[in-house]
Parts: C-alpha cells; structure tokens; sequence
C-alpha cells in the first residue's frame, strides 16, 4: 500500500495532541508535587506557552473558529490555554486552565476518527488505551494527595507507589501490599475499584467485535471467497477454472482492497465523480504519451468515459474476427497482439499503450486476437464515447489514426 502524505495542518494538530497531552501529564504533577521536585517546570510551560499561542495565532489565520461547530466556546479554550497564566495573580492556580487544551484533544481524535473511518476499530482501540492510561495517572496522583495530606510532603517515589497501587487496582489484581488505612482512602479506593471492573466490562464486552471487525475489508473478502468456493464446487466448475477465479479476485484485493472502483464512484455527485476519476485514472493519464500534449477538456472526458477491467494471465481480451465495441489503454501489465491465425506474436504492449482502435475507427472486426501476458489493469473505452471524441477533439482523432494506419501497414 502506498505511504499516506501527512499534510502540514495534520501534522500541526499532532503537535497540538502530543502538547495538551504533556499537559495533562505534567501539571498536575507539579501541582501536587510542588515547584522544587519539577524544577523544570517553568521551561516546560514557557515552551508549551509558545506551542499554544501558534495554535492560537494559526487559527486565527485559518478562521477556524468560524467554521466549527461553538466557535465562541473554542476561541475561549485557545485563548485561555494559550495566556501567559503565571504572570497574574493566583498564577501558580491559574495554571490550570492550560488543561483546557484537553477539550481540543477530544477534538482531534473525533476528526482523525472521520477521516480514518476504515481504521474506526483500530483507533477506538488507541483512543480507549489513551483515555485509560490518563486516567491512571490522574488516578494515582489523587492516591498521592490522600496518602500524604497531612503527614508528609508528597514526592516522586509517593508517586510511584501510587501509580504502582492504582494500576494493581484498576486491572482487579489487587495484590494487597499497598491497603487503604483509614476512611477517605477506603471511600477513594471503592471508587476506583469500580471505575476498574467498570473498564474490565468495556473491554470484556467489546473486544470480540473489536477484533472481528478490526479488518472490515478483509472480512467481508474472506467472506466473498467462501461464498464464490461453495458455489464453484456445487456447479463443478473445474479445478484450473476455479484456480483462475479465485487467483483474479485475490488479485483485486492485493491491488484495490476488493473494492470495485466504479460502483464506488458511480454514487458520486458529478463534479466529484469528474475529480475522484481524475485521480484514480493520473496514472494511466500519466503514462499515455499522446495525454501529455492533450488539453485538460479531452483529458477530463476521457477520464470520466473510461472503465477499469481486470485480465488474468492469459485471458484473451477479445478474439480476431469477433466486432469492436471499445478500445483499451493499459494501466499495468503487457498483452501480446496475435495474428489471425494464431500463428505469430504481431506485437507486444505495454504501460500506456493503446489497442483496440483499428475496429472501431474503420468499422470492422478485430483484426488481431490480444491477449493479457501477465496481470493486466486496463481501461476500457466504448464506442459511443470514442466516436464522440473523436468528433469533438481532431488533433487526438489525428493521433489514433495515424497510429491506426501505421498498424495496419504491417497487417
Ligand atoms: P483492432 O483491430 O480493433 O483489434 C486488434 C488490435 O491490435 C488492433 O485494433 C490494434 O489496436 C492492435 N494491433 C494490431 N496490429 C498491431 C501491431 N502491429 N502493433 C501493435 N498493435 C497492433
């Protein structure tokens, strides 16, 4: 599969995540643990200080606030996170406002789920083991807080026994070493026991789905296999024909996830249909030299008139003799052009290449048999659409004639 482009307001939105989510985890730590066991804290909130004002400033440009659902309410989360709190009174309270950016986090993971609906599963899993591991660390700290109220000031190793007690907790192991001693700590530990089994049962309950329907594609594939086998074996087909069906479809998912490009796009209004076919089709486009010096108009219709097919080693794409309905241009693959009478191999094609124009520009059958060599990802154009064109284009009506006369010469 192809590696995605990570465009730079996506990657700007990671750094936001990655930001808020450090929040999350330092301030409350520096507020419980107080200004010398995090030293550095001041750095740190001065660096995250910086990172929210260009979320603030590069929203602004993007007038984002404009298009979002509660514009006011996100300006506010901005604004406020983003304010050099420490400098007003209370500031060391303040502070706390800076978790605000928590709610542009919860935010993001529902775009990023949008936008990744075929990973929904995969991400529900991440999202649910971020969700958790915050809440532990939240958790412990507030373990941390009862512990020490009174007795003692809190420290990095009270934190440590702390997370350690409120991970053997919330995963039920409960081993015992680390018991609660008196009553706020036993309320706060029932509490915790039950947002524990409250996670086990979330878990429990939906992780069957889960993991079936973490490859929904794969599934339904695997689903289609069983299905085409059952009923191949039922009618009897014979072995090398089933052979040949089910290395096709194996084909179309290694190349295109089973999916059928143009049911898919066939659903689209037309100015999307017209751009989608654009972008599905830029390779082959790219790849026939005549496209390069065409027009975008003729580019764009022939885009939109083009089918994709699918040949299987050695399937004949049409016979010699047999009437022409369209013509091809190869996307993948080679076919091998054979002569009437079976005899010779005329020619071989290959990546933008085109075939199949004789028949329909002269009106009459196929002078050749073409056959696919290997696989072979074709895109097939019919007659109507070709003639229309060709009326409406001459310079690429030229093109195809020329090629066409050129052909026949050694016919
Ligand atoms: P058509 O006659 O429709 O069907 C067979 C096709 O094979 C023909 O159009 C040409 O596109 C192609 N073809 C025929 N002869 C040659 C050749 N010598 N070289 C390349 N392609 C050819």
């Amino acid at each position: 599969m192809k590696p995605e482009r990570i465009s730079p307001s996506t990657a700007w939105d990671a750094v936001i995540f990655a930001a808020a989510t450090s929040v999350a985890i330092v301030l409350p730590l520096h507020l419980v643990l107080g200004q010398e066991k995090v030293p550095w804290f001041w750095v740190f909130d001065a660096v995250i200080n910086i990172i929210f004002l260009i979320d603030l400033v590069v929203n602004l440009r993007a007038s984002r606030w404009s298009v979002r659902d509660g514009g006011p309410v996100w300006f506010f989360v901005d604004f406020l996170s983003a304010f050099p709190l420490h400098l007003l009174p209370w500031g060391e309270v303040l502070i706390g406002l800076r978790l605000l950016k928590m709610l542009r986090v919860g935010q993001l993971m529902s775009e990023w789920r949008r936008a990744r609906l075929q990973h929904w599963n995969t991400l529900r899993l991440v999202y649910f083991a971020y969700w958790v591991g915050l809440l532990v660390h939240l958790l412990s700290i507030g373990w941390l807080v009862i512990r020490t109220a009174g007795v003692e000031a809190p420290t990095w190793e009270g934190y440590l026994r702390g997370l350690y007690w409120c991970i053997v907790t919330v995963t039920t192991i409960g081993y015992g070493d680390i018991t609660p001693q008196n009553n706020v700590e036993i309320i706060y530990a029932i509490g915790v026991m039950i947002v524990g089994v409250s996670m086990y049962g979330y878990v429990i309950g939906n992780i069957a789905t889960l993991l079936t329907n973490l490859h929904p594609a794969r599934r339904h594939y695997l689903e289609n296999m069983e299905r085409l086998g059952a009923f191949m074996e039922y009618r009897g087909l014979p072995e090398d024909l089933q052979r040949r069906i089910r290395a096709y479809f194996a084909y179309v998912w290694e190349q295109r996830l089973g999916y059928d490009e143009s049911t898919i796009i066939g659903g689209l209004p037309p100015g999307l249909h017209t751009e989608v076919s654009l972008f599905l089709k830029r390779d082959v486009i790219r790849k026939v030299p005549f496209f390069k010096g065409a027009g975008d108009e003729l580019i764009r219709e022939i885009a939109i008139q083009m089918k994709p097919v699918i040949f299987t080693p050695g399937d004949s794409v049409f016979m010699a003799g047999e009437p022409g309905r369209e013509m091809y241009f190869i996307s993948r693959g080679q076919v091998e052009v054979i002569s009437r009478d079976g005899s010779t191999v005329v020619a071989i094609l290959k990546e933008g290449d085109f075939f199949g124009e004789m028949a329909l520009l002269l009106g009459r059958p196929r002078v050749a048999t073409v056959r696919a060599v290997g696989y072979c990802d074709l895109y097939s154009l019919d007659k109507v659409a070709f003639d229309r064109i060709l009326a409406s284009y001459p310079k690429f009506a030229a093109h195809i004639e020329s090629m066409a006369k050129e052909r026949e010469e050694k016919h």
